[in-house]
């Protein structure tokens, strides 16, 4: 009897998985940034990521690095070099810095990482039936510090110090997120912006100046992930050093498939910058590539 039931019960397992649409079981990606990362989603109006938007909304690819419908970094990692299915919830918002109270962003309306933080917190952080992301089936991107740099690099005073109280407080945040069970962590370290179109056209001093000050936030960075990484109890959390893959296409474009390494445009893929401050689509595929390569190591699962 016993057999007869478990060969019943297998059947009704087997026809269950043949007869029923199968369920989609997506991964949820979580990212937190600025213009490098946005897509425009809106969690308050909806839809929420779902499977003929995998963004919810706006209409895919939405808001891109320079303009509507460019792909970014977020996009190709969602949609084409997603080896399974992947919801993204983008709150990444056009100027991001880390926290108002510390440094003032361009426009009072710009969502902050502390912002958007908060409004993760405040909806599906939960995990509620619309989202039900586990700490297993989930990732959580932070991509920030090109504003808090670029508001601040020329200020007076200690630099390292106020780099410690920037990270304090974008540690203090992620801290937060990981309490609501988050364990998958990706953090971007902040791009030679001052080798961007709109630096090249100030003096050569002001552009080293704010070199070594990226180099310096990218090093304490480093740190504090790896840091991250070991102290709190079941975290995954990789550091993606860009930077150094941006140096790397900027001084030989070239072998990149650019033109050269400063001219910027929307209208042609063969520029490395698609405006004078943020890098074109084609170098946002190269960080996913690179991504892609460093989940194979980490995350087997995404
Ligand atoms: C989302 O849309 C609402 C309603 O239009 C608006 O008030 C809010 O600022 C928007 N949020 C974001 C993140 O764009
Ligand atoms: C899924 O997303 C699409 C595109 O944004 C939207 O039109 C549709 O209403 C959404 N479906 C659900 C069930 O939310
Ligand atoms: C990658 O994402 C796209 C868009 O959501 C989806 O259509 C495709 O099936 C996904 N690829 C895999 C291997 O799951
Ligand atoms: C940086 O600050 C110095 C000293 O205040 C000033 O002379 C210089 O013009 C500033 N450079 C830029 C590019 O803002
Ligand atoms: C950009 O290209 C010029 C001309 O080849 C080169 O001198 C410069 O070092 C390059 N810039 C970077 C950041 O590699």
């Amino acid at each position: 009897m016993a057999r007869i039931l478990s060969i019943l019960s297998a059947f009704a397992v087997l026809s269950a998985e043949v007869y029923s649409a199968p369920a989609p079981h997506p991964k949820y990606w979580f990212a937190f940034g600025d213009s490098y990362t946005t897509t425009g989603f809106n969690i308050t109006t909806g839809p929420l990521p779902n499977l003929s938007n995998p963004f919810g909304n706006p209409a895919y690819p939405g808001i891109g690095p320079c303009a509507d419908n460019l792909t970014n970094w977020i996009d190709d990692l969602t949609t084409v070099y997603n080896k399974s299915l992947i919801f993204t919830y983008n709150f990444a918002y056009n100027g991001a810095v880390i926290d108002e109270s510390l440094v003032t962003p361009y426009l009072p309306t710009v969502l902050t990482i502390k912002d958007q933080v908060d409004q993760y917190l405040a909806t599906v952080a939960s995990r509620p039936e619309s989202t039900p992301w586990t700490p297993e089936n989930s990732i959580f991107s932070f991509f920030i510090g090109i504003n808090d740099i670029k508001h601040t690099w020329n200020a007076s005073g200690s630099r390292t110090a106020f780099d410690d109280v920037l990270l304090d407080d974008y540690f203090g945040l992620v801290e937060k997120v990981y309490d609501t069970g988050a364990r998958n962590f990706l953090f971007f370290d902040v791009p030679p912006v001052n080798v961007s179109p709109l630096m090249l056209a100030e003096p050569v001093a002001s552009q080293t100046t704010q070199g070594v000050i990226i180099d310096g936030f990218n090093a304490r960075l480093a740190a504090r992930v790896a840091q991250f990484d070991l102290s709190e109890k079941g975290v995954k959390a990789l550091f993606y050093n860009g930077n150094t893959r941006v140096k790397q296409i900027l001084k030989d474009p070239k072998k990149y498939g650019f033109v050269d390494n400063s001219t910027f445009g929307i209208d042609s893929s063969q520029y490395c910058w698609c405006n004078n401050y943020h890098l074109s689509p084609g170098v946002h595929s190269y960080f996913a590539q690179d991504i892609t390569e460093l989940f194979d190591l980490t995350f087997t699962s995404f």
